[in-house]
């Protein structure tokens, strides 16, 4: 088969496909992508989803957090990776203060969806329920984000590995319940203890992918730079450098999304106790 027809082809994951996944156990990585090159690259080396991050505010803008990152920014890149892919999964990132009402939240959304977004992703836990809610009326799939989230970062006094006490632990279970049954159909837990993240994996039936969640969780999600090791300053420590061990770019992608789906990434050294 020609390579163009190969390309017609290949379908697009779509939400449910992570989700019989989830009930197959099986494995599935995903990255953060801003630009049609790279995305192409992760698409072709079998990522399941790209989410354009408000990350881009840290990797792309050179900002200190993602709090300046606008609606327009993340259309602007969304355009570009969807453009590129036609495998992954495709989700963006509502900024900082874009779903501070429903109104906003669903304006916001569609535009999105219109820039080739099949999903958008918000942070928070049961206060966002009710937004959750009128999205997914107006038929707009969301994955919610919960742990550390980094628009919060002034609130929360840092970038913290979350859910310590067993009382934060709780509140974290309880905020993954809850915008599950708000309607959320994917989430991303950031900096949460191994057990916490296993614990909010097995009482979800959606998909949960962690970053720094360790390896419990059905996906895993890393920010591009911190795979090639090309992130400016702080390197966290659940991050890990694919391009050291492999030496080029193509082979640093396809050994992520093999050890994710063979359970050797992340390992102990990447995850909190
Ligand atoms: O903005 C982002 O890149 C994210 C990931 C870290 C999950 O939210």
């Amino acid at each position: 088969m020609s390579k163009v027809n190969e390309a017609a082809l290949k379908k697009r994951i779509s939400i449910s496909t992570l989700h019989k996944m989830k009930q197959r156990g099986e494995k599935f990585a995903t990255l953060t992508a801003y630009d049609a090159s790279f995305a192409k690259l992760f698409d072709d080396h079998g990522v399941s989803m790209l989410l354009i991050g408000d990350s881009l505010g840290n990797v792309v803008q050179g900002l200190d957090d993602t709090l300046a990152v606008t609606v327009d920014d993340i259309a602007y890149h969304t355009r570009c990776v969807r453009a590129a892919t036609q495998g992954a999964l495709i989700v963006a990132d509502l900024p900082f203060m874009s779903y501070a009402t429903h109104e906003k939240a669903c304006e916001n959304a569609a535009t999105l969806m219109r820039a080739g977004a099949q999903m958008v992703k918000l942070e928070g836990g049961e206060w966002i329920c009710d937004t959750i809610r009128s999205l997914v009326q107006r038929s707009v799939p969301v994955c919610a984000h919960i742990g550390l989230m980094p628009q919060s970062v002034h609130l929360m006094g840092g970038y913290k590995v979350q859910g310590k006490s067993d009382e934060d632990a709780q509140r974290i279970l309880r905020e993954a319940k809850a915008v599950e049954a708000a309607g959320a159909q994917l989430l991303v837990i950031e900096c949460v203890s191994q057990k916490v993240a296993k614990a909010v994996t097995e009482a979800l039936s959606i998909p949960v992918i962690g970053i720094g969640a360790g390896p419990d969780t059905d996906g895993q999600i890393l920010v591009m730079h911190d795979l090639f090791g090309i992130s400016a300053g702080h390197i966290p420590k659940f991050s890990k450098n694919f391009l050291t061990e492999t030496g080029n770019m193509q082979q640093a992608v396809a050994r992520y999304v093999s050890d994710v789906a063979e359970g050797h990434f992340p390992a102990a050294e990447h995850s909190f106790e």
